[in-house]
């Protein structure tokens, strides 16, 4: 089972820093949060695990960072200007729009019975916004929602500039951007979130091999940071629900909903597609693309053709796509509910505690002087944090801000591995007491062993 239900994860985010929801001074904008102290260091936390399994540990993979707006042409060829919608509908009665697919059968309308629901159109997605001073058509630009467009715009430029061979990859994180019609659940669906995408490109015909190593690869990195298999599922896409650009592509779905009927507990936490050569195809000049509405896009605008010289069988071709296809959020989300329990202890106490992994743990270490009204103690706190923070492998914090007891169930709570507490006896004998979050255990280390003993467990 999940830790615990995403109402109590919204409420230990908002009291302890990882998330607010944006704009709220006045009123909040919905379908955007921001993320506070501990959810900055959390969500870069996990971006890094994903970069460094990704992109370092890997030797066939390169990064990207690549402009938020884009010329429309990329999104025209793309196919995400004529398909990229939600089926629309509004109910007459209580004036409300939902997505017609997510509407359950037989919900109550507030206005009484059932919702009386006009037909479904479809509703672009795009946020639109136009570059320059000067609002015309001509000008119009969009707000990427995907990241990959950003990858095989670039596909050429990447291959050029580092002299690779099939397969190889091209990763990215970064914002995107949907005009949700109903967000909701938190930081599941919002309309500004980012997205960590990998790009894999290979020699048509390995296409399929190369799509389930890549849901291998995504479910062991899962699991690797803490996520509990029984909450990760996969899930094949029948034909009909594929995107316009995909042959086929497998859901991971986590169990973000632990307290509805089994079969809807689960929902998309990553999606892995083979796209095969339509981007690539679409992004090429002269490229000649289907689009699902049935309709023709030969590409009159790009300035190259994007496709890759094959010394095996000396011919050019296109290249296909695997596509790992992650929501930071999402991830996020999920990270934070499997961490997630309210112990009982002994004594009739309880705490919450958050069991994250240590690499994405918001802070590593915090160090709390007993009494916060003597001045060597704290003095002498704050000479060890600055040291380990200093060593730039462990995020540390100097914690006072309250007693010993409310500053270890507030490193608990936002997942802290090790408290590191000064006393009256440090002053004498420079030793510290160290207190494992998962255990509650206590070590008393000299202070020069401090930082080897640490790094150690952190590892
Ligand atoms: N490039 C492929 C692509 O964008 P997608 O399934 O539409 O595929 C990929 O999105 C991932 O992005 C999803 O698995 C999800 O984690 C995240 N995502 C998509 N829409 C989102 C939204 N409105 N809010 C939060 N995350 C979202």
């Amino acid at each position: 089972m999940a830790g615990t239900t995403m109402d109590k994860i919204v409420s230990l985010c908002k009291r302890r820093g990882f998330l607010f929801q944006g704009s709220e001074l006045y009123g909040g904008l919905q379908g955007t949060w921001d993320y506070g102290p501990m959810g900055v260091e959390l969500k870069n936390n996990v971006k890094r695990a994903w970069w460094r399994a990704n992109v370092y540990e890997r030797d066939e993979v390169e990064g990207l960072d690549a402009a938020i707006l884009m010329n429309r042409l990329v999104l025209r060829y793309s196919g995400h200007e004529a398909t990229f919608s939600d089926p629309l509908v509004d109910c007459r009665k209580c004036k409300k729009r939902f997505r017609a697919d997510q509407i359950e059968p037989g919900e109550k309308c507030p206005e009484g019975g059932l919702h009386d629901l006009t037909e479904p159109r479809p509703f672009n997605l795009m946020f639109k916004t136009t570059v320059g001073p000067i609002e015309n058509d001509e000008n119009v630009a969009y707000l990427r929602p995907e990241t990959a467009q950003g990858i095989f715009v670039n596909f050429k430029n990447v291959l050029d500039s580092t002299n690779r061979k099939l397969p190889f990859g091209i990763a990215q994180i970064g914002k995107a951007y949907r005009n949700e019609i109903t967000p909701k659940n938190f930081i599941f669906r919002v309309r500004e979130f980012e997205q960590m995408e990998i790009e894999y490109f290979v020699i048509p015909g390995t296409d399929e091999e190369w799509h389930k190593r890549w849901i291998d690869e995504r479910v062991a990195w899962y699991y690797q940071y803490g996520i509990r298999p029984e909450n990760l599922k996969q899930y094949a896409q029948k034909p009909e629900e594929l995107s316009h650009y995909s042959k086929a592509t497998t859901d991971l779905l986590y169990r973000f909903f632990p307290e509805r009927d089994e079969e809807k507990q689960f929902d998309e936490v990553e999606g892995i597609a083979n796209r095969t050569d339509y981007d690539l195809t679409c992004h090429t000049k002269g490229g000649k693309t289907t689009l699902k509405d049935g309709t023709f896009l030969v590409n009159e605008h790009a300035v190259l053709k994007q496709t890759y010289y094959d010394q095996a069988s000396n011919q050019h071709l296109t290249p296909y796509v695997i596509e790992p296809s992650g929501g930071v959020d999402r991830i996020t989300l999920a990270f934070l509910m499997d961490a997630y329990e309210e112990q009982k202890l002994e004594g009739g106490k309880e705490r919450t505690v958050l069991h994250l992994h240590a690499d994405l743990a918001p802070v590593k270490v915090a160090v709390i002087p007993l009494a916060r009204n003597k001045p060597d103690m704290v003095e002498m706190a704050k000479r060890i944090k600055k040291s380990l923070q200093s060593t730039g492998r462990m995020r540390s914090l100097f914690d006072d801000s309250g007693n010993i007891g409310k500053c270890y169930a507030r490193q608990d709570e936002i997942g802290t591995p090790f408290c590191v507490t000064v006393d009256h006896q440090s002053l004498e004998d420079d030793q510290v007491t160290v207190r494992h979050r998962d255990t509650m255990l206590q070590d008393r280390i000299s202070v020069d062993s401090l930082h080897r003993y640490l790094e150690e467990r952190l590892r």
